[in-house]
């Protein structure tokens, strides 16, 4: 990429972030201001903190700029002092300031860009605003009372998908990439390096509410073998009997409105501990992230990596049910992706929802920590289980076959789903 290119695409997914915050905080005062539950943040506060992380790295990094904001403003948005559920008790920004904060530091980093050529940086922080846009979406799903979002896309109808798995044999790969290859990679999905992953099955497409209904009418919630004990004893303690926001009669809260459930739609907002129970309840397991990333981006016949499931060609509408700037608002029907199969015929890997590994989020073998050095390494070890392949709530600059997500396992307010994987037969 030349110089001016590279300018251009910063300038332009800069500009599409953007578009994507100020749509999901296009809302009253009252509604930005209120904790809707204790996991969130108030939406006025990760607006403030995508401001304060873009002047971090863009002015006060790159640019040795002074500081904008006031020590006692600039410190309520550091993300490890205050847990998100303490947020609403600090003195943030009210709406109008953290706008006019946002709008003044956009203003300089435009005006830099225009001069110089953009950095790593620029990508980051591209990526990490739309983070704090699917967190927002999050929020805005577990508001009660009518959305004030309006979908900006459709998804396409879905499709019969035949049969319903497919082998990935065994043998070399390459898992992880290089800056050269992905400029805009963070610091965990990097080095690229050759992996064997031995041979195993794994679904054409993410389990289906429909599927998660035979699960349920199966008891599978009532079924101790079939959960990890640290699972059971979420269950139990949770009394999970069902995904979040379904409800006892077959209906589920969409952006607090009551829709029936749409059976060949992929299952989400489901924890860690339940899609492992669910793929052991399917035969199978959930997959390891070696083996969701071989199945997303390996090409077996050129032996090579693609850059998206695809092929080489960038995200188009038609590919995956990715967020243009506030989304569909849902997960596309299974088999509506044709056009986004990976080389061994893997649908809708990226988009939609979420998936599950088994896998704990741990460091590649040499890897080093970008300048935001607390994004991935505190996060390193058992507590976290990675997700991989992106919501509909995520932007096309903001996830890759090699993009990896983690959370607890107990979490499930996320976009979250399962594809199930099985051992070779
Ligand atoms: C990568 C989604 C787990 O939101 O906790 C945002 C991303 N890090 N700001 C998160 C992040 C700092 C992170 N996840
Ligand atoms: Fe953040």
């Amino acid at each position: 990429m030349n110089a001016a290119t590279a300018s251009e695409r910063a300038y332009e997914a800069l500009t599409a972030s953007r578009a994507r915050t100020d749509a999901i905080t296009a809302a009253d005062d009252v509604h930005l201001t209120a904790q809707v539950d204790p996991l969130m943040s108030p939406l006025v506060w990760d607006l403030a903190h995508i401001g304060q992380q873009e002047e971090l790295w863009l002015l006060r990094y790159l640019e040795r700029a002074d500081a904008m904001l006031r020590p006692e403003v600039d410190g309520l948005y550091d993300a490890f002092e205050h847990p998100r559920a303490t947020r609403p008790s600090l003195p943030l920004l009210p709406p109008a300031e953290a706008r006019r904060y946002l709008g003044e530091v956009r203003a300089r980093v435009v005006e830099r860009l225009a001069a110089a050529a953009p950095d790593f940086a620029h990508g980051l922080v591209v990526q990490h605003e739309n983070q704090h846009v699917e967190t927002m979406l999050g929020t805005h799903q577990l508001r009660p009372g009518a959305s004030l979002l309006t979908p900006t896309q459709s998804v396409p109808a879905g499709r019969p998908v035949a049969g319903d798995a497919v082998t990935v044999a065994g043998g070399p790969c390459i898992i992880g990439v290089d800056g050269t290859d992905e400029p805009w990679s963070l610091d965990n999905e990097r080095p690229a390096h050759r992996v064997e992953v031995p041979t195993f099955r794994i679904a054409r497409h993410p389990v289906t509410n429909a599927q998660w209904q035979a699960f349920v009418g199966d008891g599978g919630y009532d079924r101790p073998e079939l959960w990890q004990p640290a699972g059971w004893a979420h269950r139990l303690e949770a009394g999970l009997v069902a995904p979040k926001f379904w409800r006892p009669d077959g209906t589920v809260l969409r952006f607090g409105t009551e829709e029936q459930l749409t059976g060949d739609e992929p299952v989400q907002h489901v924890c860690f501990w339940e899609a492992d129970a669910y793929a052991r309840w399917a035969g199978g397991r959930l997959p390891t992230e070696l083996e969701w990333e071989k199945a997303c981006a390996w090409d077996p016949v050129a032996g090579a990596r693609r850059r998206w499931p695809w092929g080489d060609e960038p995200w188009t509408a038609d590919r995956a049910n990715l967020a243009g700037v506030v989304g569909a608002l849902r997960p596309a029907p299974v088999g509506a992706y044709p056009g986004g199969a990976s080389a061994y015929g893997v649908e809708q890997l990226l988009g939609d929802v979420w998936e599950w590994t088994s896998s704990p989020l741990a460091p590649w073998p040499g890897f080093t920590p970008m300048i935001y050095d607390t994004y991935s390494a505190p996060f390193f070890g058992e507590d976290h289980r990675v997700l991989r392949g992106g919501s509909w709530a995520v932007s096309p600059d903001a996830v890759r076959p090699s993009f990896r997500n983690w959370d607890l396992p107990v979490r499930r307010q996320i976009f979250s789903g399962v594809r199930v994987a099985w051992d070779a037969a």
